[in-house]
């Protein structure tokens, strides 16, 4: 019978937060790059369950469109003016109909649960028979949790909250995690005897535990086999514990599929994220969102990649790089910044205090240092001088520069665009590039250099600069040449 019985998830995803003290409903707040409401939908698509409902309340539309561009096939739920979370579930079982199977309740803020966890514990709801099964963990500080209360024989008995707890209840350290698997038909009769005498004045859901217990169904526990996946994230202290904590299992990942991280503690990797073995990650990295990197490249240190494209063997060093895209065997930084748009070809070069935006530099080719490349396509095998600067906005629009193939330009340019440097064309150093240049051409914008002699003395009598022309001048006459 157990593997026809058919399973719906019900997530509460409809509390306000308070204790997060923010204009930000707490479900969409992230960790490792991902709503927390956001790794529970992850979590519980891993069962395959016939449906998942979530139950939205406080910032409805926020958290449903949020909810919705991450699991499309999701039912929405809204919970009305009744509080707690014996309600939230009480309006996702209405939404179910008469389903008949089972239901099992996960709560949107505590993350970190993983989808084989979940499917013991369904397992052994399932073996039991029991009309309830709850997951259950060990910690340390229980303060804030629901405790079990468990009856002389061992048996779960009854949940008391935080708020509601006598000083001996209080001193029990097994808690309930907010994760539930139940009979529909046992949890929709025992949810119409949920009353609010209590604390906060809510419907708890924790209540029905008691009042199945009250009616001689039985209730069974499982114990989470890792305490720390229990965690529920309330307040922005337990948010960056639950990101730690997620971040050193990701790391942990990567490590055994051969990505070698040289200091877990100050490397941060999104969820979203994927690395090829042999890749080097060096301390205080952080590769975020949709980033992908091959294998061979070197990442850091001091480096943050979010949404970029790393090529195999490529070296990123110091680097601060947003929907880029680093070829082959290319190499950037350190201290550049890399901007949407930028494309940097096989074996190019990206080098100090470089940014670039918008622009693609081909396979080849280098802008070492000191610039500014923007709306510029750049062909192969070109070498930009140090302080190549793309003036591409004239204050109206922003215009586009086009370098060919094998182009090297002179130090200090400007390209004012929109301008053309045909193939394999020089400029001279400090060139300001208004007009295009044709293939093979050299370019000279700057006027020869003139020397106006004892301009200093002239105009400047009476200072150091003006005395050491002097002495200089009087050394050179007295035929001893000072000059190396
Ligand atoms: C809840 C449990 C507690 C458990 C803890 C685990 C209850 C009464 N208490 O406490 O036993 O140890 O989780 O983390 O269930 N929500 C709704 N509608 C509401 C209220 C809450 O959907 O009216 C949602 C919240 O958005 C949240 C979840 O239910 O995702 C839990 O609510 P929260 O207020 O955080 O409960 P805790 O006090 O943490
Ligand atoms: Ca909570």
């Amino acid at each position: 019978m157990s593997e026809t019985t058919e399973l719906a998830v019900v997530i509460l995803a409809a509390g306000q937060g308070t204790r997060m003290r923010s204009r930000l409903p707490k479900v969409l707040h992230a960790v490792g790059g991902q709503p927390l409401v956001g790794h529970v939908l992850d979590t519980a698509a891993g069962l395959d369950p016939a449906r998942i409902v979530v139950v939205v309340r406080h910032e409805r539309d926020l958290v449903s469109s949020a909810v919705l561009d991450m699991a499309p096939d999701v039912r929405i739920v809204d919970q009305d003016d009744i509080p707690g979370t014996g309600r939230a579930v009480q309006v996702a079982l209405a939404e179910l109909g008469d389903f008949a199977g089972d239901v099992l309740v996960l709560s949107a803020d505590v993350p970190l649960l993983e989808t084989a966890t979940l499917a013991d514990l369904l397992a052994a709801h399932r073996a039991g028979g029991a009309a309830a099964t709850l997951l259950s963990a060990r910690v340390a500080d229980p303060t804030g949790y629901g405790r079990i209360i468990r009856a002389g024989d061992g048996s779960v008995q009854r949940i008391v909250e935080q708020k509601d707890a006598s000083a001996e209840e209080a001193s029990v350290t097994e808690i309930n995690v907010g994760v539930y698997v139940f009979q529909a038909p046992a949890l929709r009769t025992h949810l119409e005897l949920v009353g609010t005498a209590n604390a906060q004045g809510e419907r708890y859901l924790t209540d029905v535990i008691g009042l199945l217990r009250d009616s001689r169904e039985s209730v069974a526990a499982t114990e989470a086999p890792d305490a720390s996946a229990a965690l529920g994230v309330n307040d922005r202290v337990q948010l960056s514990e639950a990101g730690r904590i997620l971040n050193a299992r990701t790391v942990r990942r990567w490590q055994l599929a051969g990505v070698t991280v040289l200091d877990p503690a100050t490397t941060w990797i999104d969820v979203t994220a994927t690395l090829a073995p042999d890749v080097t990650v060096l301390p205080n990295t952080h590769i975020l969102r949709a980033t992908t990197v091959a294998t061979g490249a070197v990442i850091g240190p001091d480096t943050s990649l979010v949404d970029c494209e790393v090529g195999e063997d490529a070296t990123v060093t110091r680097t601060d790089a947003t929907l880029s895209v680093i070829g082959a065997q290319a190499t950037v930084g350190p201290f550049s910044y890399l901007r949407p748009g930028t494309y940097l070809g096989t074996r190019g070069k990206i080098g100090t205090f470089v940014e670039t935006k918008n622009s693609t530099i081909g396979d080849g080719s280098k802008v070492p240092h000191l610039s500014y490349i923007g709306d510029t396509t750049i062909g192969e095998r070109v070498n930009l001088g140090a302080g190549a600067i793309t003036a591409n906005y004239d204050d109206l629009v922003k215009h586009r520069t086009e370098i060919g193939d094998e182009v090297h330009t002179g130090s200090h340019n400007v390209f004012v665009a929109p301008v053309r440097i045909g193939d394999g064309a020089k400029t001279g150093a400090g060139a300001v590039v208004r007009k295009d240049v044709p293939p093979g051409a050299l370019a000279l914008s700057v006027a020869p250099q003139r020397n106006i002699d004892g301009w200093v003395e002239t105009n400047r009598s009476g200072t150091r600069a003006a005395e050491a022309a002097a002495r200089a001048r009087a050394a050179q006459e007295a035929g001893h040449g000072s000059q190396e």
